[in-house]
């Protein structure tokens, strides 16, 4: 579509797609349309996605649009033991927008419109990615005109449930959603937890050890693995099987359910 009215070279239509948790066919008929309409992509390489992680999402341009502008961006790097731990956070928020903005003023200019630029986001773009935020950021900076579009994406936390075969949540219950770092705040609810971000097995010491657990890790590649039972008798399994994912694929992700035996 082409106009006549002027476009300022800080205007762009943003769209943050999700891309669904590695299984490529979990795209949905939507982000695939979306992608295909983009002029250009700006991928974000978050330092912990690794060659086989940034693949798929360059797999997924290479089928639904081989010939889109792919402009990478480095995550700046980040102070992990600050003094002051949220002035470095909005410092390094704010040097993530800066790296987005050179990177949209890179980007090709179409003639007579603002460029269609695309966030490719792991999973959904609503469930612990930050993509989201910094292109609202770069929205809130002055001069620039940034119209957002989302579309949603297969989460691992639906991933989870599906290769397990089982529901998020018990008849009229609550699920909880959280990270490994905050599993101790709320698991002793009793209520369902899912869990990500947990490098550090947290289930251990928050789980009772007879919660059911059902956990996945790589889902929907072909190194998927799953495990389920009573935390007592498979949290050595799910040691196990993590560190042979890291030696031989060099990379895991895992989520997992908790679920107190009693109701339903
Ligand atoms: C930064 S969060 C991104 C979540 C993503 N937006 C989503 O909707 O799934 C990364 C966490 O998601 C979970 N995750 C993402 N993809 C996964 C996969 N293929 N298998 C297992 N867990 C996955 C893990 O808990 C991982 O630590």
């Amino acid at each position: 579509m082409s106009s006549d009215r002027e476009v300022s070279d800080r205007e762009i239509d943003a769209w943050v797609i999700g891309v669904g948790p590695g299984n490529p066919k979990q795209i949905t008929v939507e982000a695939v349309d979306a992608i295909r309409r983009l002029d250009g992509v700006i991928l974000l390489d978050k330092g912990e996605s690794t060659a086989s992680m940034r693949r798929l999402r360059t797999d997924l341009l290479d089928e639904y649009a081989p010939d889109t502008t792919v402009l990478v961006v480095a995550d700046p790097p980040r102070d992990r033991r600050p003094e002051d731990y949220a002035a470095e956070v909005r410092r390094w928020h704010a040097a993530r927008v800066d790296a987005i903005a050179e990177a949209v003023d890179r980007f090709p200019r179409p003639a007579g419109r603002a460029p269609v630029v695309g966030f490719l986001v792991w999973g959904d773009p609503s469930l612990y990615d930050s993509t989201l935020r910094l292109v609202d950021a770069l929205a809130a900076r002055p001069g620039w005109a940034v119209t957002v579009h989302v579309v949603p994406g297969v989460t691992s936390a639906s991933a989870l449930a599906a290769a397990h075969a089982i529901t998020a949540n018990r008849i009229g219950r609550p699920v909880h959603i959280t990270t490994g770092r905050r599993l101790s705040e709320t698991a002793a609810t009793g209520e369902d937890q899912i869990v990500m971000l947990d490098g550090a097995e947290a289930f251990r010491g928050a789980a009772r050890p007879d919660d059911t657990i059902y956990w996945g890790a790589n889902l929907g590649t072909p190194d998927e693995v799953l495990i389920s039972g009573p935390v007592a008798r498979v949290a050595d399994d799910i040691s196990a099987a993590r560190a042979d994912l890291k030696s031989r694929v060099g990379w895991v992700m895992d989520i997992y359910l908790l679920r107190r035996p009693d109701a339903d």
